[in-house]
């Protein structure tokens, strides 16, 4: 059941090693090898880094044996995330022994949560270097080379990177991540988030559009706007005479050009207005999909859990948004067997997941993370077995969900954006309609990066297949 933990989530991207684009690899001297784990901001900061040590002569490569400095950028959402990290981390220690120079780093929520543990009792690290301390790995590796112990686990309330454009390493040239936002101001009880990532502060609005911009310029024809909570977005000038919501913000990078598409995750229930779903509504390039997770659908559990909406307020805003936006697709987050969850409280989930009928979820058992106010407050009851066995109920009866909604695709046209060739065979191609549905098609004429009519035929739980119309 562990597995299906992370086959179901987004997370599945846990471990890739980035590659370095082509023309990247031959011009650096020396070269740093970078392993991300968890949330696509993660995978974005990674980008971030990368940034920073192109500027110091490192090139990024994907030959573990040719790197002299090892990076990976880690999560600590759940145990289990750590427990891969610590794995790879004692591999690579080993990988020292034949290569003394190399140096070992521990960047993201983990180094932030463990600070120095890792570097000073188990000797697993050179350097562990926080979320917001990235600017200093440059000064930080210069300690490590000369034996010193290189630890910045600092938390800022201003950095947001806004000036570096991040280098994108692993990518389709199609479609791309833009943090606009770093930290969370929510204090949901069993997310260690806000301990590793600090406060909440948003970058500055014309940065994130020059950034968009110049991925729209190389390319990429999608971009998805990234923020622990992208509702909550708000960035004040330096005067102070310009502000920028959520709303205008999407607006704005709306208006680049017709053919950029626009997505954003993720969404507090309780944070996303009415402005933003007419915005949404207004351009057709802002694509109808919306991550709201919901976390549970029983009201005493939201309350436990800190969610601040009850299980009613979270479906009138369900049927807020299918008002305004009729065809949009929803998905969310779920957890099972949180503290005290009851037999009633799981059946209030199965009912919400029926009246929702998201189309994507992504499903995990509780997992208590230490320092959390779950964890200070709250006892860890419910026996794991009960919480998988839940798990399992969840995931059976969201596969049902998806495949009733899928099979109401069948039939339907979709605009499609094509990210690349199926994994299935090089004369399909793939891409994702507005709603955030996988759709593959034999590839006739079409590229990459075009857009192209497809007429569904067929589908299964995770995909639909179809036909180009003209
Ligand atoms: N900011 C986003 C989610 C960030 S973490 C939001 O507010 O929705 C992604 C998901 O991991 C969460 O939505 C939650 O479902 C899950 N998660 C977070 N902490 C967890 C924990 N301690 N155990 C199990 N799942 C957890
Ligand atoms: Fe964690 Fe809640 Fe913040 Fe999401 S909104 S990152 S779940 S504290
Ligand atoms: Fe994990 Fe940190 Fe993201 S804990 S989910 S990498 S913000």
């Amino acid at each position: 059941m562990l597995d299906q933990n992370t086959k179901v989530h987004d997370e599945s991207r846990q471990g890739e090693a980035f590659s370095p684009a082509a023309n990247h690899s031959n011009t650096y001297s020396k070269k740093f090898y970078i392993e991300s784990y968890g949330c696509a901001m993660n995978f974005n900061d990674s980008e971030i880094v990368a940034s920073i040590l192109n500027d110091e002569g490192f090139g990024a490569t994907r030959n573990l044996e040719e790197a002299s400095l090892i990076l990976v950028n880690t999560c600590s959402i759940r145990e289990k995330a750590e427990q891969t990290v610590r794995k790879r981390l004692t591999e690579f220690k080993s990988a020292k022994k034949a290569n003394p120079g190399l140096l070992v780093g521990i960047l993201g929520c983990m180094a932030e949560r463990l600070k120095g543990k890792l570097l000073d009792e188990e000797k697993l690290v050179d350097l562990v270097v926080g979320p917001d301390a990235y600017r200093s790995l440059p000064a930080l590796i210069a300690e490590a080379n000369g034996g010193q112990k290189s630890v910045n686990v600092l938390l800022s309330r201003e950095e947001t990177y806004g000036d570096i454009s991040p280098v994108r390493l692993d990518n389709n040239g199609v479609t791309s991540f833009v943090s606009i936002m770093r930290g969370c101001n929510n204090m949901c009880t069993f997310c260690v988030v806000p301990f590793t990532r600090g406060r909440e502060r948003s970058r500055d609005a014309y940065s994130i559009v020059r950034e968009a911009q110049e991925l729209f310029d190389n390319g990429y024809r999608e971009v998805t706007l990234l923020g622990q909570n992208v509702d909550s977005y708000y960035w004040t000038s330096d005067s102070g005479d310009e502000t920028v919501t959520f709303a205008q913000l999407l607006e704005k990078v709306a208006l680049l050009h017709p053919l950029l598409r626009v997505r954003f995750s993720t969404s507090h229930p309780k944070d996303i207005t009415d402005e933003v779903l007419h915005v949404m509504a207004k351009y057709e390039n802002i694509c109808n999909y919306i991550h709201l997770p919901v976390q549970s659908g029983s009201t005493r559990i939201l309350q436990l859990m800190n969610r601040t909406y009850t299980r009613e307020w979270y479906m009138k805003k369900v049927e807020r948004i299918r008002e305004i936006l009729p065809d949009c697709g929803l998905s969310t987050d779920i957890i099972t067997g949180f503290c005290t969850e009851t037999e009633e409280d799981h059946q209030d989930t199965m009912d919400m997941m029926r009246f929702v009928r998201y189309d994507l979820a992504y499903m995990y058992f509780y997992s208590e993370r230490p320092g959390t106010l779950a964890a200070r407050r709250y006892q860890d009851d419910i026996p794991e077995d009960v919480k998988k066995r839940r798990l399992a109920e969840v995931v059976e009866l969201h596969r049902q969900n998806s495949l009733a909604g899928m099979q109401r695709e069948v039939g339907r046209t979709f605009k499609v954006l094509v990210e690349g060739t199926s994994k299935r065979s090089a004369d399909e191609l793939f891409g994702r309609n507005d709603q955030n549905k996988v759709i593959v098609f034999p590839k006739e004429n079409y590229q990459k990066g075009d857009y192209v009519m497809v007429k569904v035929e067929s589908c299964t739980s995770g995909t639909l297949r179809g036909v180009a119309v003209k």
